[in-house]
């Protein structure tokens, strides 16, 4: 990335417009964390709903104190080991900080990410960045500069593109506001690495569902129906299906049978960090191919898969057969 761009990037945050940039986990879009002009434009081009709270982009974990108050020394043990990387921290927020960016809460959310060209514009803009995922709200989070001219075009002033995204799925979120620390959204960071790093058990290790209020269930989800199926119960589904269902995109990690009409397969890789990696993409690719639905086959109940297993549960909602047949299998 040139410094050149770098340097417009920052000309254009500086007078409160949006920026998208590439982080190691998926694209943001970026605003001066303390203008209130470009936090409320955030929320007006994704039309997120204004309770839904910012994530605070910093450069340096010693800006931490001017974002946060009360920090506990566990937090501190976690940002120094993690960042930069896929970590963000809830804390008690400082007095001064709006409640535009919080969503009226008294916590706010912060992180630094590692990707080379976020950390490049949060070092020449000097101050931090309100960066929520670059996508209208509800819809997958981009994972390529492509996605999010697919998402929000017009509506940002420019695009840093810097590949596509390493991690593929959104940062792990850990909650330090309250009395004991817990994980609010499992990604890259895995709850047994924060563990190790914390020597505590973390209270949500077997429950890694999303604390999030029955609306916001459906959560990263693409257009197209899209069900989650176990591999015991792929067959069976498979075989009621009628001539209306089809065509349906199946997306698997093992293509599990030769032939089957009007099933187009995904083969989706075998290890949980790839399957993350290209999980979005893909997603929004069968999306714009006009199936009837897209069905998944439920990975593991490893922890190891736990990001993965959160953001499919997010896409398929209710419609998940993981749900009425019968919880934990595959
Ligand atoms: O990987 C990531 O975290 C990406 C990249 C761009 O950094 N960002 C991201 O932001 O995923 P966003 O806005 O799509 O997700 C923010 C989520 C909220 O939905 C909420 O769950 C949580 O972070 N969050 C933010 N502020 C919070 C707070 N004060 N208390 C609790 N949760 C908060
Ligand atoms: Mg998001």
């Amino acid at each position: 990335m040139s410094d050149a761009l770098i340097a417009q990037a920052v000309t254009i945050l500086q007078a409160g417009g949006l920026v998208a940039v590439p982080t190691e986990t998926v694209y943001g879009l970026a605003g001066d964390a303390r203008s209130l002009g470009a936090v409320k434009k955030i929320f007006r081009v994704k039309q997120r709903p204004a309770d839904h709270p910012l994530i605070v982009h910093i450069a340096h974990p010693e800006q931490l104190t001017e974002w946060a108050r009360d920090i506990p020394e566990m937090a501190w043990q976690l940002v120094n080991t993690f960042w930069p990387g896929p970590l963000t921290v809830v804390l008690k927020k400082a007095a001064d900080v709006s409640p535009l960016i919080t969503g009226g809460q008294e916590t706010i959310a912060l992180r630094i990410p590692r990707h080379p060209i976020a950390l490049a514009l949060l070092e020449a803009f000097g101050g931090a960045l309100a960066a929520p995922s670059a996508n209208r709200f509800g819809h997958i989070s981009p994972t390529t500069a492509d996605d999010v001219r697919e998402e929000l075009a017009a509506a940002v002033d420019l695009i840093l593109d810097g590949g596509p995204c390493e991690v593929g799925v959104e940062s792990t979120i850990v909650d330090f506001s309250t009395g004991t620390p817990s994980i609010l959204r499992p990604g890259a960071v895995t709850a047994a690495q924060i563990e190790s790093v914390l020597g505590i058990h973390l209270a949500s290790r077997k429950n890694t569902a999303p604390r999030v209020s029955g609306s916001h269930a459906v959560h990263y989800a693409p257009t197209t129906k899209t069900t989650l199926v176990t591999p015991d119960q792929l067959e069976a589904f498979l075989l009621e299906l009628t001539v209306t269902d089809v065509p349906v995109a199946l997306l698997v990690r093992r293509k599990k049978f030769l032939y089957w009409p009007g099933i187009h397969w995904e083969t989706m890789p075998t290890d949980a960090k790839a399957y993350a990696q290209a999980l979005y993409h893909r997603l929004r690719e069968l999306d714009k191919m006009e199936f009837k639905q897209i069905i998944i086959e439920s990975v593991p109940d490893d922890p190891e898969w736990d990001a993965v297993r959160d953001r499919l549960q997010r896409a398929c909602g209710k419609n998940s057969l993981s749900h009425t047949v019968g919880e934990g299998q595959g």
